[in-house]
């Protein structure tokens, strides 16, 4: 198991009895591409930042490669292995150029000055945007500048890669082309963590990670998890649009031989009723 943590009990303000995550267990395996599904304030952000030391742990225990993240010597090694990717590309940049940037993190982890460029380079290929090396990153489009941070992030080869809502301000084109790099990373062998609401995103997941209040309702694959329409009313969510015409196709009579879980197999489904 690359992420195993156990009774995660975490509170913003130590006097409060108001929990932002009570009694989570977490386990994820290496390479599986895992989804953490919840409403806005379910407490998605705040576990995963756990993961890479951004918040210490309060109560329980909690390893990522099988480094305990409240050992303070291994944080650096550890965010390293686990990097991660937020919301607003924005606040990611700290340097006039791209490439600049991206070698900027790699000067923090002292990587030999002579093999900077070639990462920067194969980073930025990785992320499909060789040739922008040069632009300024507050001149780029959300989209490119989101895969930009992406390269800073991917520079230092981590094994685990979180995605905090990566996708959550790019338009469908953008958001597409950051789903297709988290599957390219994935089918590259990473582990990769990301946080979304959108539960479209969440169907080609190996694992979702249900979050409600705080606590984690439920962990299962995308048919166990997205096709209950209870289980996800419970998390304040909606089943996604396949699932939904599916029971209510039930409710007219007409029986479809599965749950779709995406508008092609629901088309195949539709199809087979001829
Ligand atoms: N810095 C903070 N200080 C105090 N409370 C916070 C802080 N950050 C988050 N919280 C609270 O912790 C709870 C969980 O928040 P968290 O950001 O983890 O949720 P989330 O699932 O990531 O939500 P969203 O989908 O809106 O990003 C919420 O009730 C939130 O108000
Ligand atoms: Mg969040």
């Amino acid at each position: 198991m690359i992420v195993d943590g156990r009774n995660i009990q975490f509170s913003y303000s130590f006097n409060a009895h108001c929990f932002a995550l009570h009694d989570v267990d977490i386990s994820i395996n290496k390479g599986e591409f895992a989804v953490i599904l919840g409403c806005n304030g379910s407490g998605k952000s705040t576990l995963l930042k756990h993961l890479n030391a951004l918040l210490q742990l309060q109560h329980g225990q909690l390893t990522v490669a099988q480094i305990d993240v409240s050992n303070q010597k291994e944080i650096w090694l550890l965010r390293r292995i686990c990097g991660m990717v937020f919301q607003n590309p924005d606040n990611q940049f700290v340097s006039s150029s791209v490439d600049e940037d991206i070698a900027f993190g790699l000067e923090n982890y002292e990587v030999p000055r002579d093999d900077i460029p070639k990462k920067v380079n194969s980073a930025l290929e990785l992320v499909d945007m060789t040739g922008y090396e040069k632009r300024t990153p507050n001149t780029l489009s959300g989209g490119q500048k989101q895969r930009v941070a992406l390269a800073g992030v991917l520079a230092l080869e981590p094994d685990i890669i979180i995605f905090d809502e990566a996708t959550a301000m790019l338009d469908p084109d953008g958001r597409q082309e950051v789903l297709n790099i988290m599957h390219k990373l994935h089918t590259a062998g990473k582990t990769v963590i990301a946080i979304t609401h959108y539960v479209e995103e969440a169907v080609s997941a190996d694992k979702i990670i249900l979050m409600h209040q705080g606590r984690v309702l439920s962990c299962g694959s995308p048919e166990e998890i997205l096709t209950n329409p209870e289980l996800m009313h419970e998390a304040g969510l909606m089943v996604p649009m396949p699932v939904r015409l599916y029971y209510d196709l039930m409710q007219a009579g007409i029986r479809l031989g599965r749950c779709p879980l995406t508008s092609e197999e629901l088309a195949e489904e539709i199809c087979q009723l001829r």
